[in-house]
């Protein structure tokens, strides 16, 4: 994308009225590249007290530019981005306190001798003793199964354990917000399941929110409480999982495809001939919604 597409934004956005539980507001945010290419443009978003939102576009709609806006690694170029109610242009310069980033590529994170150097990294630079750092460095990395890996070198590890270790980074210092840009994409199936699970007790036991860019739209059904469609730079489409992920024509004019659950049960109701009356989107849902189909058949 261009500057010549660009749409203009000059007024303040009117599409996400200011929430009384929102911990971020990204307001009409355009991002221009220093080599002219548009990043985001006109991005309204939010993140709202302990909820999981999921952002689901296609390669270049603009998920990282978003997410590096979300802690300051990136400033809009017109627009703003508010972090716990305050402009992070203006005042907020410890906002990595707040907002922490798992970033798409390990490699941009991972700077230190040894995994737990690196992990321990953030706790010391919030101020906490070594001791207690070490501690909360062991803690994340056990949480993320990855505490057998503390005295490897990252440049060492493979992609998969190198974005455990991130994550670890960034659980260890506690933030009210974690986004995480493709945190499974090069994991197998059992960490990939880990970091799931990750996400969610976050969220259920600890009240982090969480916002996670991901290609894999399966994920995006079991995990969020709220699906936002990139594309082209901006969000054109947000809502419930069980609502967003059953427009089909949304998703495949987006350049996505449903996910699997929704294929399934689209081709069960229409190969029996029966009107969709649930909208069922974990494995488990769908088991429940088709099984008394399949008796009386
Ligand atoms: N450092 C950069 N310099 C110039 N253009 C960039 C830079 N980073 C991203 N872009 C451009 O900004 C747009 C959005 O890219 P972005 O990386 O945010 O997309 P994405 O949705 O995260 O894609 P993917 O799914 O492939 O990770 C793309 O057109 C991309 O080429
Ligand atoms: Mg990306």
């Amino acid at each position: 994308m261009t500057i010549s597409q660009q749409k203009r934004n000059e007024h303040a956005c009117n599409i996400c009225a200011a929430d009384a539980n929102e911990l971020i507001h990204v307001d009409c945010a355009s991002h221009i590249y220093p080599d002219g290419s548009l990043g985001i443009h006109g991005m309204c978003f939010r993140v709202l007290e302990k909820e999981i939102v999921a952002l689901c576009g296609p390669n270049g709609s603009g998920k990282s530019t978003l997410i590096e806006h979300l802690n300051g690694l990136l400033r809009p170029t017109s627009g703003s981005v508010t972090v716990m109610g305050k402009n992070i242009d203006l005042s907020h310069a410890d906002i990595w306190r707040d907002v922490g980033v798992v970033f798409q590529r390990s490699d941009d994170q991972l700077f230190a001798p040894t995994v737990l150097d690196d992990v321990m990294f953030g706790p010391i630079n919030m101020g906490i003793s070594v001791e207690q750092a070490r501690t909360e460095a062991m803690g994340a990395l056990k949480a993320v199964g990855a505490e057998n890996l503390s005295d490897k070198m990252p440049g060492y590890l493979s992609g998969g354990q190198k974005r455990l270790v991130c994550i670890a980074g960034v659980l260890a210092m506690k933030p009210r917000v974690i986004a995480m840009d493709e945190p499974t994409s090069d994991l197998d199936s059992l960490h990939a399941e880990i970091v799931e699970n990750i996400i969610l007790n976050l969220k259920k036991n600890h009240g982090i929110s969480i916002v996670v860019a991901t290609h894999d739209l399966d994920m995006a059904a079991r995990i969020s409480d709220r699906v936002c469609i990139v594309k082209d730079g901006s969000i054109i489409a947000e809502g419930k999982p069980s609502s967003i992920f059953y427009d089909k024509n949304l998703i495949e004019m987006s350049g996505l495809r449903q996910p699997k659950v929704v294929q399934i049960y689209e081709g069960i109701t229409k190969n029996l001939g029966i009107v969709m009356e649930n909208y069922p989107i974990t494995a488990d849902e769908l088991v429940k919604t088709i099984a008394p189909m399949i008796r009386q058949n």
